[in-house]
């Protein structure tokens, strides 16, 4: 009698176990997120990338989620420099820390004679707002096919515009290392340290 009571509480506690490492995966997913609420959480900044190329179509497919983003006026002042010849990437590491060994690097850029600006605000204009829609764009498309990517601004703008003879009306905003995660790539303490909902959000 005592050893079938044994078994029975024995039983429930693998199944309460199971069912908490089932939903442990992520830390941050909970009940109900919608997809694309569980595709925000994937997403993380990758600084350790594996050794290995990424094919062109995956490239064309990530650059294409790129190219429905919003844009001011329809106007799509952006432009997306793909680097992945090593003689470019060595380039790049001479203007940023942060490329993380990525095999690709995006280059973000936007036409200041093709972006809209607003006619009754001087200095108001949406280069910076139009390639930030982008980026996002991309990055949460290349999380869903698999592959890491981090937004960096810490680069030289002005050194990258004249070692890659950008046009004098180009203006860089971020780089963009991209490739499949390394199997140690993790996120950092930073992906889930996130100010509450009241100290961000102010209802009127
Ligand atoms: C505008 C902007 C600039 C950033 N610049 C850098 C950077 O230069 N280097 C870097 O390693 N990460 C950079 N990051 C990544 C952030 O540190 C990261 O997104 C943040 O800590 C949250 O972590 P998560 O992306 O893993 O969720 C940048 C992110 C943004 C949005």
């Amino acid at each position: 009698m005592k050893e079938r009571k044994f078994k029975k509480v024995a039983g429930f506690c693998i199944a309460v176990v199971c069912v908490a490492m089932f939903l442990g995966g992520n830390a941050m997913a909970a009940e109900g997120d919608s997809p694309f609420m569980n595709l925000a959480k994937k997403r993380f900044s990758v600084r350790q990338f594996a050794d290995k190329p990424v094919p062109k179509d995956l490239l064309i497919k990530v650059l294409e989620a790129g190219n429905v983003a919003p844009t001011a006026k329809n106007l799509q002042p952006h432009r997306i420099h793909v680097l992945t010849k090593a003689e470019d990437l060595a380039k790049l590491d001479t203007v940023s820390p942060c490329r993380y060994g990525a095999p690709v690097v995006l280059v973000f850029s936007y036409n200041s004679d093709e972006e809209w600006k607003h006619s009754q605000e001087p200095g108001v204009h949406s280069g910076v707002e139009d390639v930030s829609i982008v980026a996002t764009h991309i990055m949460l498309q290349a999380a869903e096919l698999g592959l890491g990517t981090t937004w960096v601004n810490m680069f030289r703008n002005s050194q990258l515009e004249k070692l890659f003879e950008l046009p004098a009306n180009e203006k860089t905003v971020l780089i963009m290392p991209i490739g499949f995660p390394a199997e140690n790539a993790k996120p950092s303490r930073m992906h889930t340290t996130k100010k509450p909902l009241d100290k961000t959000v102010i209802w009127h």
